[in-house]
C-alpha cells in the first residue's frame, strides 16, 4: 500500500520523506489555507515546493465547480510539474473534466468521495485515483471501513484501474484496516504514519538490549 501524507505542511513532508516511506503527497483548499499560504502565485509556488521534496504524486485541488472553469485550473496546475495530479470534486462537471483529463492523459484525483456509486463514476471516468473519506463517514456513525471494502469489491469485479486513495485517515487503525482491505493508497497525517511506529514491547525490548549490551564492554 502506497503512503501519502495529507498535509501542506513542508517540515511534516519533509520528516515523512526522510523516514523512506512516503510515496506521494495529497493536499487540499483547507490544508493549503492552514498553511497561510495566499495568493495564486505563493500557490503555485508552494505546490513546486512540495514537488521539490517528494518523488511521487502530489494531489493539487482546483476550486472551481464549473466544467470550464475545472478544465482552466486543471490545466495549469498539471503544467506546472510532472508530478501534480489534478484534484477535482466528485460532482457532475468534476466526472465531465476527469474524463477529459483522462483522455489528456493527466493524472487526476477525484475527491469527497462517500458512496459506491460515486467510486463507479469516477472509474468510469478513468480517474487515477478515487478518494473515499473514511474518517468523515466514521464522524457521522457510518462505517467508512465499509466504503472501502465494496470500492475494492467494484474495482475488482471489472479490473478498474483507477486507484483506491483511502482519505480522511485519522490514525493507525485506518492505516491498518486499509491495508487488510487492499486500498491502494492511504493518505494521513504525520501523527498517524508515526503511531505505525509505537509498541511498549518494542521498547521495553530495546532498553533491555541497551542495558545488556553494556555487559558486552564494546
Ligand atoms: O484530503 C482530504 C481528506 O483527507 C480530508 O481529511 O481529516 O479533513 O476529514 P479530514
Amino acid at each position: 500500500m502506497k503512503f501519502f501524507i495529507d498535509t501542506a505542511n513542508l517540515q511534516d513532508i519533509q520528516e515523512a520523506q526522510e523516514m523512506g516511506v512516503l510515496d506521494g503527497v495529497t493536499t487540499n483548499p483547507s490544508l493549503m489555507a492552514k498553511e497561510g499560504i495566499t495568493g495564486k502565485d505563493n500557490i503555485l509556488k508552494h505546490y513546486l515546493n512540495i514537488c521539490n521534496i517528494v518523488d511521487g504524486d502530489v494531489s493539487a485541488e482546483v476550486v472551481s465547480t464549473d466544467y470550464d472553469g475545472m478544465v482552466r485550473e486543471g490545466e495549469e496546475l498539471a503544467a506546472l510539474h510532472p508530478q501534480i495530479v489534478v484534484k477535482l470534486p466528485m460532482i457532475g462537471d468534476g466526472i465531465k473534466a476527469c474524463k477529459y483529463f483522462s483522455l489528456k492523459g493527466i493524472k487526476t484525483n477525484v475527491t469527497l468521495v462517500f458512496s459506491p456509486g460515486q467510486a463507479l463514476l469516477a472509474a468510469k471516468a478513468g480517474a487515477t485515483y478515487v478518494s473515499p473519506f473514511l474518517g468523515r463517514l466514521d464522524d457521522i456513525s457510518t462505517d467508512g471501513m465499509h466504503l472501502i471494502e465494496e470500492i475494492r469489491e467494484i474495482y475488482d469485479n471489472y479490473e478498474y484501474k483507477t486507484q483506491i486513495l483511502s482519505a480522511s485517515i485519522r490514525h493507525t487503525m485506518h492505516i491498518v484496516n486499509c491495508a487488510k482491505a487492499g486500498s491502494d493508497v492511504m493518505t494521513g497525517p504525520l501523527s498517524a504514519i508515526k503511531g505505525l511506529l509505537k509498541h511498549p514491547l518494542t521498547d521495553i525490548g530495546l532498553n533491555q538490549f541497551i542495558e545488556d549490551a553494556k555487559r558486552m564492554k564494546l
